[in-house]
């Protein structure tokens, strides 16, 4: 292994046997799709620092279990939040199960590979429901609440393909982008009623969404020589930033858009000249 890949995994692994902080407790967290990846790992790690968590997603077996092992301090819900009324009642369910909400995480997506011409009108419009639409939903219920309590905090979480394109994710791209947009115009018109809004774009992490393309040893590694790290995320690594994004820690922190890709969009996409240029 080479220095700079021992010392990036040394980095990253200083922070798992830290100690626990009770800084979220007494708050309530809704995280969408936190049956999986990076969402049950923000799961985990909210519950870890004292929140209380709806876990909302489609695999009802892998909420279930996951509520099970966090205890008390965490539920499942079953909503599809390409459905409108799925997330209304996510919202509503929440408050009556643990009596408030405090913190919104619109982290559920889906991806979709496909340019223009082989897209079809259903295909666009389901990303553009599940990725897009469902955080309008999901904003539009929680937000009210949120204000009622006088604030709160929501985290979109976005994309590296909503800041800069990637080759053939043509309607994902768009979702992501809009998710973008759509969060500074949130964190603007709710500063007032102190509710911080923040969007997280991850780079290229380990997950069930990117399995399949990783489980190709060469593919893996052509990706991952693009990114400066020179390694996939993991999930814990973006949960880390959402537990503090929702923390009084980030309290001057609004319409951020905050990459954790491990520097891939810090490229520009030309070529490494000092590596192509060197003697042999
Ligand atoms: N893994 C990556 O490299 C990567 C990169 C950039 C952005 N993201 C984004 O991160 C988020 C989480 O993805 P992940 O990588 O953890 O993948 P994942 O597949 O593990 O998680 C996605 C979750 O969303 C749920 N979900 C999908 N459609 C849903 C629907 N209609 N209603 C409710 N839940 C639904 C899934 O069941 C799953 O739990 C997504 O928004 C994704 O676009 C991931």
């Amino acid at each position: 292994m080479s220095q700079t890949a021992r010392s990036n995994d040394s980095n990253s692994d200083m922070h798992q046997d830290r100690p626990q902080v009770n800084d979220l407790a007494g708050r309530v967290a809704i995280v969408t799709g936190g049956t999986s990846g990076i969402g049950a790992a923000t799961v985990r790690e909210l519950v870890g620092h004292g929140a209380r968590v709806m876990i909302v997603g489609i695999d009802d077996a892998a909420g279930a279990k996951l509520a099970t092992d966090l205890g008390a301090a965490a539920r499942y819900h079953h909503a599809d939040v390409g459905r409108a009324g799925d997330v209304a009642a996510m919202v509503a369910a929440t408050e009556d199960a643990f009596g408030r909400l405090d913190v919104l995480i619109n982290n559920a997506g889906m991806g979709n590979f496909g340019e223009t011409p082989d897209l079809d009108e259903g295909q666009w419009q389901r990303v553009i429901d599940v990725n897009l639409s469902s955080v309008f939903h999901a904003c539009k219920h929680a937000i009210p609440r949120l204000r009622r309590q006088g604030g709160g905090a929501i985290v979109n979480v976005a994309s590296v393909s909503g800041m800069a394109a990637d080759y053939g994710f043509t309607a994902y791209a768009a979702s992501k982008g809009a998710v973008i947009n759509y969060t500074r115009a949130l964190a603007l018109d709710h500063a007032r009623d102190g509710i911080r809004v923040n969007a997280v774009c991850p780079g290229l992490i380990d997950t069930p969404l990117t399995a399949g393309t990783l489980s190709m040893p060469a593919l893996r590694q052509t990706w991952c020589e693009n990114i400066p790290l020179q390694r996939a995320g993991r999930p814990e690594e973006v949960a880390r930033l959402i537990r503090f994004l929702v923390s009084d820690d980030a309290s001057y922190i609004t319409g951020a858009i905050i990459p954790v890709d491990g520097g891939l969009i810090a490229w520009s996409g030309q070529p490494n000249l000092p590596k192509l240029l060197k003697p042999a």
